[in-house]
């Protein structure tokens, strides 16, 4: 079968500052892959490029399907309601029922007609996974979706990332600085270093996932960035 994403020597600079140097990646469809790395290691550059927004680059990026990325931020329209956000670009006559859809299962239906401005951080995330979503996309790009929000509200938002992608199925590259996020979700956790990948982990574990469950193997993700947890602790 055709691979969701393959990467092959991808090289970026910005000016004389190089970024990516020789990225060698290749994710299957429903695969899903968790990126972290130091801030600044070019995680959100990486993301970028596979979602065709960069296309000055050196070696291959190939996504041969329908690609979503929801960003950093979550970048809401404030002049659009909730629902017209989600529907935005998608050119089809029936927008506002398949916002719904795709609200209902964030579980924001009672925002649809919300301005974007009135929502918490934790919605506003809630709204940007939406509309990723509703491309029916078979690669989803996360860019650290939880970074800013609390640890609850994160709890819920693994949950309800899992809960669609097992549902959907997407091939899912994560962004996060988060270790736990990355065990707790990921089939596969790549450490970005230097423009390099320079550690990948497979992830084994049964699902759906414990915290307890994941201890182990968190210390040796850690030790590949450069944390000692007994020195830590
Ligand atoms: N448009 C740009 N012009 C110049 N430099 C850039 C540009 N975009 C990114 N960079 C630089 O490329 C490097 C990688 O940026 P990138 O946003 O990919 O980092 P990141 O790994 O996502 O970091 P973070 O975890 O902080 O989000 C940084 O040094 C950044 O300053
Ligand atoms: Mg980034």
């Amino acid at each position: 079968m055709a691979k969701a994403v393959s990467v092959r020597g991808l090289h970026k600079a910005f000016g004389a500052r190089t970024v990516l140097n020789g990225i060698d990646l290749e994710v299957e469809p429903g695969e899903f892959v968790a990126l972290l790395g130091r801030s600044g290691c070019g995680k959100s550059t990486l993301l970028r490029i596979l979602a065709g927004l960069d296309r000055e680059v050196g070696g291959e990026a190939e996504v041969p399907g329908t690609v979503s990325i929801a960003f950093q931020q979550p970048r809401l329209l404030p002049w659009r309601r909730v629902w017209r956000n989600i529907s935005l670009g998608l050119h089809k006559p029936d927008g506002r029922a398949i916002a719904l859809k795709a609200l209902e299962e964030v579980r924001l239906t009672d925002h649809a007609d919300a301005w974007p401005l009135t929502l918490s951080g934790g919605e506003a995330q809630r709204v940007s996974l939406a509309r990723a979503l509703v491309r029916e996309p078979d690669v989803l790009l996360l860019d650290e979706p939880f970074g800013a929000l609390d640890a609850l509200t994160r709890l819920a938002m693994h949950h309800l990332v899992e809960d669609l992608w097992t549902r959907h199925k997407p091939a899912v590259l994560l962004v996060t600085h988060d270790v736990d996020e990355a065990l707790l979700l990921a089939d596969r956790i790549l450490v970005l270093d230097e423009g390099r990948i320079v550690a990948t982990h497979h992830v084994d574990l049964p699902r759906p996932r414990r915290r307890a469950s994941v201890v182990e193997q968190r210390t040796r993700v850690l030790a590949d960035l450069g944390v000692d947890v007994e020195e830590a602790a």
